[in-house]
């Protein structure tokens, strides 16, 4: 084929882009992505290296002084804003507003209709105060920035794997004794972004639900229905059993979501049949005897001294018919994709944790008396999730 025309293609399949299934769109990116590695020079590649984390720098600053706020305002009204009003709206400088804009330009946020005067693109509502998006830019600036600290912190400490969940790279770089979980709930603006950005698992259309890869429906006919039916532990705000609850009306038993009193005292309401609890997953489980004990992106933020006392307290809880959900990421052996190695390194910096392997996850159940019955993939395989089916080793 010649380059006439496989640029044509390329441009085809942009024109008709919006048409392509979730697992189309990823594969063409794929594609796309290993087109630009092959053609990139030296210097293209140190420029997107280095310079590429810069343009999620200048969205959070975007963010910070409400300009995708003042410029989705403008676009509701299909009105284009001059640097003065910018200025002025944001109380940010002109000249600063003009440094930073010339960035979102690039990227396709604003148009620069004349000079200084630019015309906001719908991409800018991605980034306004009430999108999820905007939250998990502000949580992943904020994560990105401890992670540039990771070359000191390993020259500091030596270049070996972080276990201490209060004294690692999180505590070296920020100064603080805190675990992250502690100075989130001393900083109220990361903790909502915290909060966010983890319910967006259940909002964005590329996760599947847990209850779409894991058999619910051997629960359901519960006889006799158990008090508790799931505890969703360290459930956050609740997201997971709020999806449960709209998908299974009729539950035999109630849902209990349990978290730590910052996240379950911001809960406004639950849905009929879901109570908010706050509990500590280091003390002993309260809700005993439940059908199912739910674990979500829960042992991922422990390194494995503390991953085995949140199994343990659960483990004591469990009857010998609950049955213990984990919905962890769970790394491949081999040919790890670069998501799932980057959020491995997230882990790491964050809370001196890790992503698991299978075998990981099959040693560190059983050092708790836990067996891990069987690992229910999805059926959607670019997704990647899976749930991992627990049992009391009998
Ligand atoms: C990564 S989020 C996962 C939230 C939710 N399970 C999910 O799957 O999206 C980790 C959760 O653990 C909670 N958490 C942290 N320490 C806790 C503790 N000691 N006891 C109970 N929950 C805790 C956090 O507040 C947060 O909501």
């Amino acid at each position: 084929m010649s380059f006439s025309t496989i640029i044509q293609t390329i441009r085809d399949a942009t024109a008709n882009s919006g048409t392509a299934t979730s697992a189309e769109k990823a594969q063409l990116v794929e594609a796309c992505n290993g087109l630009v590695t092959a053609l990139e020079t030296p210097e293209q590649k140190l420029t997107s290296l280095c310079f590429g984390p810069v343009r999620a720098l200048i969205i959070r600053l975007g963010i910070d002084i409400h300009l995708f706020d003042v410029a989705t305002a403008a676009l509701k009204k299909g009105e284009s804003l001059n640097m003065q009003q910018l200025s002025d709206e944001t109380k940010c400088e002109a000249l600063l507003i003009r440094r930073l804009i010339r960035v979102l330009i690039d990227m396709n946020h604003f148009r620069e209709v004349d000079q200084d005067v630019f015309q906001p693109l719908p991409e800018v509502a991605l980034f306004s105060t009430t999108s999820p998006i905007s939250q998990a830019m502000i949580q992943f600036t904020n994560t990105l920035q401890h992670m540039f600290q990771l070359p000191a912190y390993f020259e500091a400490r030596g270049y070996q794997s972080p276990t201490d969940a209060f004294d690692g790279p999180f505590q070296f770089v920020t100064g603080t004794k805190l675990h992250v979980f502690e100075w989130l709930a001393s900083n109220p603006r990361y903790q909502h972004a915290n909060d966010v950005t983890m319910s967006l698992r259940t909002k964005l259309a590329s996760q599947e639900k847990w209850f779409d890869i894991y058999p619910l429906e051997q629960h359901l006919a519960a006889t006799p229905p158990s008090e508790t039916f799931l505890v969703d532990v360290g459930g956050g705000v609740g997201h997971h059993s709020i999806a449960l609850k709209e998908r299974y009306t009729q539950l035999p038993g109630k849902i209990v979501v349990q978290d730590i009193a910052p996240v379950i005292d911001g809960i406004s309401s639950m849905p009929e049949g879901i109570e908010a609890m706050t509990h500590d997953f280091f003390e002993p489980q309260p809700c005993r005897n439940a059908k199912i004990y739910f674990v979500g992106h829960i042992l991922h933020d422990w390194p494995d001294k503390q991953a085995k006392t949140i199994l343990e307290n659960i483990r004591n809880a469990m009857a010998p018919e609950s049955v213990l959900l984990l919905d962890e990421p769970l790394l491949p052996e081999r040919d790890v994709t670069f998501l799932p190695a980057v959020m491995d390194l997230v882990m790491m910096s964050q809370f001196s944790s890790l992503e698991r392997t299978e075998h990981q996850f099959r040693e560190l159940l059983d050092s708790v008396g836990l067996e891990l019955v069987k690992v229910w993939e999805s059926s959607n395989t670019m997704s990647g999730q899976s749930i991992i089916e627990v049992r009391r080793r009998r």
